[in-house]
């Protein structure tokens, strides 16, 4: 090799090596493994959540799902009503995401994310509880329970029960879902309307939840 060649060869492993540290920086304004480790404290290494806090298992989510919801905290259309007290919290939270890109970045990650049961379900044994999934839910949530994702509905298989009867009453109470503009949560407090008694609606939650995620 002659002198110039070897100095041509250093040129483009400089070059090389440059190209690739730009690139690295241009990625960490959104990368989404990075970008989690703000989560990591209430949500848990592994999106499992974590019930003293009250964030719920987010483990392998859609990331549809999860990106919108990082945008309706950010908008304060949840977690913005008066004595939400988790829905606040994770609105304070969600400002360390700064962009539609973080938002995105972080949803992607954590939708990679292996798919977690939470350690409150079971599968139900009540079969009031699975008929009124079947006629009221399951046209949207769909009958596995993971969710359809042309009418929004989210997974709520393996989801943490105490969680998701929370969002349940959230929505039967207005605390989410009331604002004008959260055209699918007013869609979801009709539904919570729909269920007779609070023993079906615990019933309905432990089927739901019970199912394999
Ligand atoms: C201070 C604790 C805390 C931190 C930090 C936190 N969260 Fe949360 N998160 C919560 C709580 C509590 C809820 C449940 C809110 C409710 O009850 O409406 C929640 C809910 C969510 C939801 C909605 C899930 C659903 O099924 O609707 C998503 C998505 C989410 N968090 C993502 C994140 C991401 C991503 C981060 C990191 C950028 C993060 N959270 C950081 C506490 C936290
Ligand atoms: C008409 C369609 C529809 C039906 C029927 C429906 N849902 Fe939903 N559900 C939705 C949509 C859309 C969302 C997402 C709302 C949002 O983006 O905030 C949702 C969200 C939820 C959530 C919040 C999940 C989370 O991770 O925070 C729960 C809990 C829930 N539904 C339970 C139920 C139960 C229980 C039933 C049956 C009694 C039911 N849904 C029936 C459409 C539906």
């Amino acid at each position: 090799m002659s002198h110039s060649e070897r100095a041509y060869c250093r040129f483009v492993a400089v070059a090389g090596v440059a190209a690739a540290l730009l690139a690295g920086n241009g990625r960490a304004a959104a990368d989404g493994r990075a970008l989690y480790a703000a989560c990591i404290p209430c949500h848990g290494a592994r999106g499992e959540g974590i019930a003293s806090t009250g964030a719920p298992n987010i483990a392998g989510g859609e990331s549809w799902y999860l990106q919108r919801q990082l945008q309706e905290f950010a908008a304060g259309r949840r977690g913005a009503a008066a004595g939400d007290t988790y829905g606040a919290a994770m609105r304070a939270a969600s400002g360390v995401l700064r962009s539609d890109a973080d938002r995105l970045a972080v949803a992607t990650y954590v939708s990679s994310l292996r798919r977690i049961r939470s350690a409150d379900t079971a599968p139900a044994a009540s079969s009031n509880g699975r008929n009124y999934y079947n006629a009221i839910c399951s046209a949207c949530h769909g009958a596995n329970g993971r969710g359809n994702e042309k009418l929004g509905a989210p997974r709520l298989a393996g989801l943490a029960t105490a969680y998701v009867a929370r969002q349940l009453n959230a929505f039967k109470t207005g605390q989410r879902g009331s604002d004008p503009a959260d055209r699918l949560g007013a869609q979801m407090r009709a539904v919570a309307a729909m269920l007779p008694d609070e023993e079906t609606a615990r019933e309905v939650v432990r089927y739901a939840t019970g199912l394999e995620p």
